[in-house]
């Protein structure tokens, strides 16, 4: 449930939005940093904690007596002001912003925003310190999610069809020893531990027979179909990991190869997992993949992801930087999210990182895994006869997944980059009561539900422009300006 504290003042914007808006005018120093240094120093000292720092900021029309009228509020709701600073309106130039540092609680707050509305106009406002979004009530109604990456181990077993057990029209259905050579697959992924090393496959004649007949279609097709960054990567598996015709590269040294280029890892897998489960898995740069190889009978047909989708399809692209940050994105939006909310993200995953295409020099190609990992589908979306839409997520979530067949339409995105921006304006439209940052160096995620969290970050912003700061100035300093 999404807490209504603080409707009123909101007035449209998500309270971390004024939050961060608040920072970043402090951070281009248009509001002066000692005033949060002093709301530091007065909670530390405030011994009554139902009362703290606050600070708003609001307008009002340049006339006599208005400055003293709407100070007047604050005496009478008996909150003390500790700080005061005045400046020209930004906005209007009929009118002048105050800045008020004060001591108050919510419900003075509350009720001195809307007196000042009907005096002038609240721009801002910093509630009381340690203020959080989320009560322990909103909390607990928020989905479960993992917050550190070793969280993993707790869903990514939770697999909802195939593992062992085959649908009666899976090729593989009355093949016992397909069955129990799945039923090895099975124990592997369902044993995996996070930080243990992912189990090396001795891969039968058979298997590799199977995937050196997918790999050498495959192949023949994406010098004309496969977009520029899996064509550029797609060499480098097969010299980091020995990706080839006669070999199926190993897991574990394809994980490693995929942590030395964009931090992605993989995580072997049983079979499908929940559209909530595989998300959260991105959120963390890790990659659910199967570990067995399709069914003998067709090796051009698979009703379910097999190492040969895996490896060839998502690899070479999860190798890619800008797509790796476009493919976390996508997973740290789903945290905490609604059902509805997940799957809507699902969706536009399914028709980005599995079935996308992009446009390159003036040609459409593909880039999603479900195409480049299957002969047919990828003949076909690029055949002129497929319909083609722009990504655009709004529209796209509401696209129907087609599983068995052909999909009904693709989306094109001119850019990683492009799709990237999309998702981010779309994931900003997706309730959820608090934001989600990933701390790469810890490997977990830091929920932004207060403002000491929020605080936190902006110290880290601020370190991180000095660093860029004195990057510039020693540039300049070598070339003499
Ligand atoms: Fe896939």
């Amino acid at each position: 449930m999404y807490s209504n504290k603080f409707v009123g003042p909101r007035r449209g914007r998500s309270f971390d939005s004024m939050n961060i808006a608040f920072e970043e005018k402090l951070l281009n120093n248009e509001i002066n940093k000692s005033t949060f240094t002093k709301i530091d120093e007065k909670t530390e000292k405030s011994n009554a904690p139902e009362k703290r720092g606050a600070t708003i900021i609001f307008s009002l029309k340049n006339e006599v007596g208005g400055l003293v009228q709407a100070l007047k509020l604050f005496q009478e709701n008996h909150v003390n002001l500790i700080h005061i600073e005045s400046r020209k309106s930004k906005r209007r130039n009929s009118e002048f912003e105050i800045f008020v540092d004060c001591d108050s609680n919510h419900e003075q707050l509350n009720e001195i925003i809307q007196l000042l509305h009907k005096h002038g106009n609240v721009v801002d406002m910093e509630p009381p310190d340690n203020s959080c979004l989320l009560d322990e009530g909103d909390m607990a109604s928020v989905p479960w999610f993992p917050k550190k990456i070793s969280d993993l181990d707790k869903c990514a077993n939770r697999v909802l069809m195939y593992g062992s057990d085959l649908d009666a029209d899976h090729p593989g259905f009355k093949d016992n020893v397909y069955r129990n050579r799945r039923k090895y697959f099975v124990d592997l992924a369902m044993s995996y531990k996070h930080g243990d090393p992912i189990p090396r496959v001795d891969f039968t004649e058979e298997e590799v027979k199977t995937w050196g007949v997918v790999y050498r279609e495959l192949n023949e097709l994406y010098p004309t179909h496969a977009c520029r960054e899996y064509l550029k990567n797609l060499p480098l598996l097969s010299k980091n990991c020995g990706c080839r015709e006669d070999n199926i590269p190993q897991l574990e040294d394809v994980s490693r190869f995929l942590k030395e280029r964009t931090g992605f890892t993989i995580r072997p897998v049983a079979g499908y997992l929940s559209p909530r489960d595989f998300l959260a898995g991105l959120a963390y740069r890790v990659f659910h993949c199967t570990q067995y190889v399709r069914h003998s009978s067709d090796p051009l047909y698979t009703p379910e992801p097999d190492t040969c989708h895996e490896l060839l399809g998502h690899v070479p692209l999860l190798a890619e930087p800008s797509f790796a940050q476009f493919s976390q994105e996508i997973g740290l939006a789903s945290l905490g999210a609604s059902d509805e909310s997940v799957q809507k993200l699902s969706t536009c995953y399914f028709f980005t990182v599995e079935f996308g295409l992009c446009k390159q020099e003036g040609m459409l190609r593909a880039y999603g895994a479900g195409l480049l990992s299957s002969i047919s589908e990828l003949k076909h979306a690029l055949s002129g006869n497929a319909s083609i839409k722009p990504f655009d997520p709004k529209v796209t979530c509401k696209q129907e997944c087609m599983i068995t067949t052909f999909q009904e339409v693709y989306f094109v995105s001119d850019s990683f980059e492009e799709a990237k921006a999309k998702m981010r304006e779309f994931a900003k439209t997706i309730r959820r009561p608090f934001t989600i940052r990933y701390n790469p160096y810890t490997q977990s995620v830091d929920v932004l539900k207060d403002t000491p969290s929020i605080n936190s970050v902006v110290e880290e912003l601020r370190h991180e422009l000095d660093i860029v700061g004195d990057a510039l100035s020693r540039l300049n300093r070598h070339l003499g300006i």
